[in-house]
C-alpha cells in the first residue's frame, strides 16, 4: 500500500508524513509538493481508514494528512483511532466541506489542523511544520522563555480571547489582585466600551482612561498616578470609560504611551480586553510580554482562539509569548483538554474549574474570589497562574526606560484591514 520516496531531507530530523486520501491525483500532487521540501519525507500512503491506521502503526509517522471523506472509516473516525493509539502523531484534516459540522467533527476527533480543499502547497507545508513544532516543544523539557525586556520595566500581561464571556475580566481582576500581594500591580481595563473591571472590584471609577486620553495626559506621570483608583490589597486600577461613546477618545497612541508610563512605575501591568479584534486590542497584545489567551472547552470558543492565533501569526507575535488559560465558565466543555491544546498548539498553563458558588457569587458581590474564597480551587489556579508569570517580574521597576523612539505598529497590521481607533 505504501512506498517511501527516496530521502531528500538534510541531516537531522525530518518530518515523516503519511498521506491518507482515496484520490491518486491528490496524493500524487501532495507527494510532489512535499518532495520539494528537504525537511519533510512522505513515509506512507493509504487509501482508506483501515489502511491508514495500519500504516500509521507500522511507520509511526510524525504527521498524518488525512482526507475527511476517506472510504470505510471516515477521516474523523480514523483520527479518533490515531489520537488514541498514536497520541504523538499529529493529524491534519483535509476537507472539501467548509461546513461548521466538518470542522467540528475534526476538532472533536483530535485533529490538530483543518485545511479546506483546495489549499495551496505552501499552506500544507506550513501546517505540517507547525503541528510538528508543537510536538517537539511538548517533548522538550519545560523552559521559561522570556521576552527580552529592557531592564527596570514592568511586565505587561494582556488577557485576551476570541470569544466574549469566556472569563477574561474575572481572570484579569483576580490575577491582578493575586499579583498585588507581592508586586506593584496596576490593572488597566481596555474593554473600552463595556469594561467590567470597576464593577468586578466594586469601584466607583471616578476617573477613567478616557479622562486621561481626553486631557492628552496619558504620558504625564503625575496625572496618571492621580487618576488611578485603589482596589483591594493595594491594587491600582484604571477603569474603562463609564459610557461606550467615550471609548472613541482613546486611540492606540494613547494606549501605547500610557502603558509605557505605567510600566515605569509598576512591576505588572495587567490589561483586560474586549473580545473583538480592534486596533486597541491588538496593540494591547503586541505590547504584552505575556498574552493570556483564555478559552473554554466549547468547539466555538476553541475555534475562535485558533483564529486569534492565526491573526497573531500574521502580526508576528512570537508564540512563546502566549499562555493558554482554560476556563470552565459553564459545566464541562465539549472538547477534551488535550484535543484543545493540540488544536491550538499550546499547552494550558492552568485550567480553572466551573465553580459558580465561588466565581458567580464573587462577581455579583464585586469582590475577587482570591480574597473571598482563598481556599477554593479557582483561587488556587489563579495563584498558580500568578506564580507562572511572576518570574518575569523585574523587581525594582521604576527607573525611567532608556530613551528611544516609540515603535510603530507593524505593517502587517494593514493586511488585516482593521479600522483605527
Ligand atoms: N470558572 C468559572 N466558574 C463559574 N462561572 C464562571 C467562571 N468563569 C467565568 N464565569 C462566569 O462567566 C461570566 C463571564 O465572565 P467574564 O465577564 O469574566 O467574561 P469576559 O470574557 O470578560 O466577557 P466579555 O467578553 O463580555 O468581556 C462571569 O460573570 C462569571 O459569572
Ligand atoms: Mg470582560
Amino acid at each position: 500500500m505504501s512506498q517511501a520516496p527516496p530521502p531528500t531531507g538534510p541531516p537531522g530530523p525530518v518530518i515523516r508524513v503519511l498521506i491518507a486520501d482515496e484520490s491518486e491525483r491528490i496524493t500524487e500532487n501532495v507527494m510532489r509538493r512535499l518532495g520539494a521540501e528537504t525537511d519533510i519525507e512522505v513515509c506512507a500512503i493509504a487509501r482508506d481508514g483501515d489502511a491508514t491506521v495500519q500504516e500509521a502503526l507500522r511507520t509511526r509517522p510524525d504527521v498524518v494528512v488525512i482526507d475527511a471523506g476517506l472510504p470505510g472509516m471516515d477521516g474523523p473516525q480514523t483520527t479518533e483511532m490515531l489520537t488514541q493509539y498514536l497520541p504523538r502523531t499529529a493529524v491534519i484534516m483535509l476537507s472539501l466541506d467548509a461546513e461548521n459540522e466538518a470542522y467540528r467533527r475534526a476538532m472533536l476527533a483530535g485533529a490538530r489542523e483543518f485545511l479546506q480543499k483546495p489549499f495551496t502547497g505552501d499552506d500544507l507545508v506550513s501546517a505540517i511544520r507547525r503541528v510538528h513544532a508543537f510536538e517537539l516543544r511538548k517533548a522538550a523539557p519545560p523552559t521559561t522563555v522570556e521576552r527580552e525586556k529592557p531592564p527596570n520595566r514592568g511586565t505587561v500581561l494582556t488577557v485576551f480571547a476570541g470569544k466574549g464571556g469566556v472569563g477574561k475580566s474575572v481572570i484579569a481582576t483576580n490575577l491582578a489582585v493575586a499579583l498585588a500581594r507581592e508586586h506593584r500591580t496596576v490593572l488597566l481595563d481596555c474593554s473600552l466600551q463595556f469594561g467590567d473591571v470597576a464593577a468586578l472590584l466594586n469601584l466607583s471609577a471616578a476617573h477613567t482612561i478616557a479622562d486621561l486620553a481626553a486631557g492628552d495626559a496619558v504620558a504625564d506621570s503625575d496625572m496618571v498616578q492621580g487618576v488611578l483608583d485603589t482596589g483591594p490589597g493595594g491594587l491600582r486600577v484604571l477603569a474603562a470609560p463609564t459610557s461606550p461613546e467615550l471609548a472613541d477618545y482613546v486611540t492606540t497612541p494613547h494606549l501605547r504611551a500610557l502603558v509605557e508610563e505605567l510600566r515605569r512605575t509598576f512591576d505588572f501591568v495587567v490589561i483586560d480586553t474586549a473580545s473583538h479584534l480592534s486596533e486597541i486590542g491588538l496593540d494591547a497584545v503586541e505590547m504584552a510580554d505575556r498574552v493570556l489567551l483564555v478559552t473554554d472547552l466549547t468547539v466555538t470558543s476553541v475555534k475562535n482562539a485558533k483564529l486569534v492565533r492565526s491573526v497573531m501569526e500574521v502580526l508576528k507575535v512570537p508564540e512563546d509569548r502566549f499562555l493558554l488559560v482554560l476556563n470552565h465558565r459553564e459545566g464541562s466543555g465539549e472538547m477534551e483538554r488535550s484535543h484543545a491544546e493540540h488544536f491550538l498548539g499550546l499547552l494550558a498553563a492552568v485550567e480553572l474549574p466551573y465553580e459558580p458558588a465561588v466565581v458567580a457569587v464573587s462577581v455579583s458581590r464585586g469582590a475577587p474570589f482570591v480574597l473571598t474564597h482563598p481556599r477554593s480551587v479557582a483561587a488556587a489556579r489563579i495563584d498558580e497562574l500568578a506564580r507562572s508569570v511572576a518570574p518575569a517580574a523585574e523587581p525594582g521597576a521604576g527607573a525611567p526606560p532608556p530613551p528611544g523612539p516609540e515603535p510603530e505598529p507593524p505593517r502587517s497590521r494593514r493586511r488585516l484591514g482593521l479600522r483605527r481607533r
